[in-house]
């Protein structure tokens, strides 16, 4: 299957369309770029310094004062690296290329890890850019391994990718259930990599396997998703349907909603299944339609947050949302994907703006104030997140490459 680039899909787009008018947000979006690139590179500098004398982690976030830093096998690992790829795609320094080099060498030690479902997170974000932009002989290989790693998770009967391991013992919360958050989605993109790659060709049908059977089940008619679905292993059954990190079971928390997006357009640029696309289309118009957006386009952290309009809003999902949605712009059909650009262009022009894009110095050296991690476990709320800034950086990167490389 052909793999579609941004550039080039916009590219063949704008060749069918009449060339759209640049509207007054995208000019100015495109005009704050080099300073917005510059200042958030000059703050990452600011961030390897506060890893001096750090071994064997990342930073995650600021809370209190202090930076949190997480592990080689956090889901979270892989984003640091990867944002100072993306600031190295942009800028070019070779200071940052340098930084991006040595935390992304750090990740190879995950490449057989299959304690979750989130490997795909931790090497695309990082070994993945790596390989893009500054390629090295020992990416291809942790890359694939990783993707072998996800593939154990892989449950035939249920043709899912088990999320989380269960709890221990008698009576713990997961024991005897086959847990799948929406999130998952997302690292189905390393299978697909994989498979293109020299990789077993399971890889891909497993993501195909995994992504129908999201399609069907981890959806209200509304197109709003789910997060957690709590299958019985034995045959495939659905227990309950979880709230996980939203408001409650019934609600839509925003950042599984953006992985929703992101994960649908993705299959589809690397798929071309027409029921991929037309699920993250009908992902983005609830989000586009959703009365509780707020007019700035950063969302709250649960669309159905019982206190809005007093509840925190949820950089992270924004950024996510920016970025999946420019990607799908490339994909729709053209009124609707000039929606979708929209959309991601108000967001990021509120994103650059000081209320969310922080001083170079201040915030712990993160880009992003205002994200919330998990909010019902009152853990990451209106705190820095670094998977914020690296989806904030990835869709500067492609607003970058679509209103102004593309030109
Ligand atoms: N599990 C990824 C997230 O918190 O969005």
């Amino acid at each position: 299957m052909k793999r579609f680039t941004i550039a080039a899909v916009a590219a063949a787009t704008s060749a069918m369309l009449p060339a759209a008018p640049v509207s007054a947000d995208e000019a100015a979006l495109a005009a704050r770029l080099p300073a917005v690139f510059a200042q958030a590179a000059d703050q990452y500098r600011g961030l390897v310094k506060r890893m001096d004398g750090r071994e064997n982690c990342f930073p995650k976030r600021w809370q209190d004062g202090k930076l949190v830093t997480v592990k080689p096998t956090d889901w979270c690992s892989g984003f640091f690296p990867g944002s100072l790829w993306y600031l190295y795609e942009y800028t070019k320094a070779e200071d940052v290329k340098s930084a991006a080099e040595k935390f992304t060498a750090i990740q190879d030690q995950v490449r057989n890890y299959t304690g979750n479902h989130d490997i795909g997170f931790m090497l695309m974000t990082s070994v993945g850019n790596a390989l893009r932009l500054a390629p090295k002989p020992e990416y291809k290989g942790i890359l694939l391994d990783g993707a072998a790693a996800l593939v154990s998770r892989y449950d035939e009967k249920l043709g899912l990718i088990r999320s989380w391991n269960n709890g221990k013992g008698k009576g713990a919360m997961y024991a005897d259930h086959f847990l799948v958050i929406v999130d998952n989605m997302m690292n189905l993109e390393l299978l697909e990599w994989a498979a293109k790659n020299g990789g077993d060709p399971k890889f891909k049908a497993v993501a195909k396997s995994h992504a129908d059977k999201t399609n069907l089940h981890h959806f209200r008619d509304d197109s709003s998703a789910y997060h957690i679905l709590d299958y019985n292993p034995d045959n495939g059954k659905i227990f309950s349907y979880r709230a996980g990190q939203g408001a409650s079971a019934d609600g839509t928390w925003a950042r599984g909603q953006s992985w929703a997006v992101y994960g649908f357009a993705m299959m589809y640029r690397e798929t071309g299944d027409e029921a991929y696309l037309s699920r993250a289309m009908r992902c983005a118009d609830y989000v586009l339609n959703e009365p509780n957006m707020p007019a700035d386009k950063v969302t709250y952290w649960d669309f159905k947050a019982a206190g809005i309009p007093d509840e925190e809003r949820d950089t992270s999902a924004a950024a996510i949302f920016a970025s999946a949605f420019l990607e799908l712009s490339t994909l729709a059909p053209a009124e609707k994907g000039r929606a979708y650009r929209n959309f991601a262009v108000r967001s990021l022009l509120a994103l650059t703006s000081p209320a969310y894009f922080a001083a170079v110095g201040e915030n712990g050296n993160f880009l992003l104030k205002h994200g919330v991690g998990h909010k019902p476990g009152r853990s990451e709320v209106d705190v820095p997140l670094n998977y914020g800034d690296y989806y904030f950086l990835e869709a500067l990167v492609r607003f970058w490459k679509l209103a102004v490389l593309a030109k």
